[in-house]
């Protein structure tokens, strides 16, 4: 089992008054055994079309479909298109649980049906999205950007979605001419190495939206905390040696070249620890790296499987543990059932995190940070 983290350990009683509990996020403090986590099964999916509406169906799902060779010949240009064959989601607009929400109310007969002890209309302790999960994961190692989580107690069930912070918003808004092709490059990687269809061939000609998603729903557990939660993925491999879904599913990525021993050990000590957690929670058995020239072409690929990352960053002394993140997620659900315990749609409890810090939360009643939509709360109510 998980090693026991009390919540108390950060909060202090000040002159006597009592202080909110905070969550300690060092991992010494998470060091143990790696945690029960059950093979993630796909509930459903989902997809987004290029005007971002919602469809619950596979209509955007693309398939793998990678040169012969681990050099690509030519080299694929990353930056082609970028001016012209480029339109972009708009990121201001801030869509929450929103799509997660339209899944699970238009399957609410059959998770109805699934039966729960407590008599839940969904029969899950977490509803997310994968990335918060992700977030949550890699925070033990984290030194650079915090997070907030509004979380909501509905019916019995724990919904958690992500607040911008000030300084992540600023960011964005800020983002340099440079940053923005860079996340180009990374759809454009796709586009390289994605068909339309099963046997198709990649046609990396035509226009980057990245409004389009294919998003897969997953049913889990992480030591008592059953998870349901939705992801964004990039291509299935029909031909794969795991050809049934999540396990089907192949995770891209982009990265700087790599040119000595330390370059390659940071990347396994920052990079991989996020590319691990995003495909290790909804069980993506592969992730293909794409590692790119200065230039924005991409000569080499390389494969990484995901249960075998572990075993990349075995020998680094100082490196990050899987069973440490894996270890604060299931505190950290456990902080969460702790504190959020009025079941009330309208209530809201926002959990803080900056590096450095414990982890900790804020109560608000009222209009401001409630993110259940009528609709979804009527809807279940029924
Ligand atoms: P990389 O995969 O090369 O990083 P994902 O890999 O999760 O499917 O995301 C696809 C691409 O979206 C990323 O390519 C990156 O270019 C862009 N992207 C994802 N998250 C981002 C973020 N927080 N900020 C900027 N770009 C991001
Ligand atoms: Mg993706
Ligand atoms: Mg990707």
């Amino acid at each position: 089992g998980a090693p026991e983290a009390p919540a108390e350990l950060g909060g202090s009683p000040k002159r006597g008054r009592w202080a909110p509990p905070t969550l300690p996020t060092e991992p010494a403090l998470y060091d143990g055994p790696f945690p029960f986590y059950r093979r993630p099964a796909e509930e459903g999916r989902f997809s987004l079309d290029a005007q971002r509406c919602y469809h619950p169906d596979a209509r955007q799902l693309r398939y793998f479909a990678p040169p012969r060779a681990e050099r690509p010949e030519p080299a694929f240009d990353l930056r082609h298109g970028y001016r012209d064959l480029y339109v972009r989601r708009d990121e201001g607009r801030r869509e929450g649980l929103e799509h997660l929400l339209q899944w699970v109310a238009g399957n609410r007969d059959r998770l109805r049906a699934q039966g729960d002890a407590a008599g839940r209309p969904v029969n899950a302790d977490f509803v997310t999205w994968r990335g918060h999960l992700t977030k949550v994961l890699t925070t033990p190692y984290e030194s650079q950007e915090g997070w907030l989580l509004a979380v909501s107690l509905f019916r019995g069930t724990l919904y958690v979605s992500e607040v911008e912070t000030p300084a992540a918003r600023q960011q964005r808004e800020q983002r340099s001419d440079m940053l923005q092709e860079l996340a180009y490059m990374g759809y454009k990687f796709e586009r390289y190495m994605c068909a339309d269809t099963p046997d198709g061939s990649p046609d990396p000609t035509g226009v980057v939206n990245t409004n389009e998603a294919f998003c897969t729903v997953v049913r889990t557990r992480l030591g008592s905390h059953s998870l349901l939660f939705a992801g964004e993925v990039d291509c299935a491999d029909p031909r794969g040696a795991w050809p049934e879904p999540p396990a089907c599913y192949v995770e891209l990525k982009t990265c700087k070249e790599l040119h000595s021993p330390a370059q390659r050990r940071s990347f396994y000590r920052y990079k991989l620890i996020k590319w691990w957690a995003q495909s290790f929670l909804p069980g993506v058995s592969r992730i293909v790296a794409g590692f790119r020239a200065p230039d924005g072409s991409v000569a080499t690929l390389e494969t990484f499987e995901t249960m075998k990352i572990f075993q990349l960053i075995r020998g680094d002394r100082g490196c990050w543990k899987p069973a440490v993140c894996m270890n604060f997620c299931e505190a950290f659900l456990a902080f969460l059932k702790k504190v959020v315990t009025e079941d009330d749609p309208q209530l809201v409890h926002l959990f803080a995190w900056e590096p450095g810090r414990p982890v900790s939360y804020s109560r608000h009643q009222g209009a401001e940070h409630v993110f259940l939509p009528a609709w979804y709360v009527e809807t279940m109510s029924g």
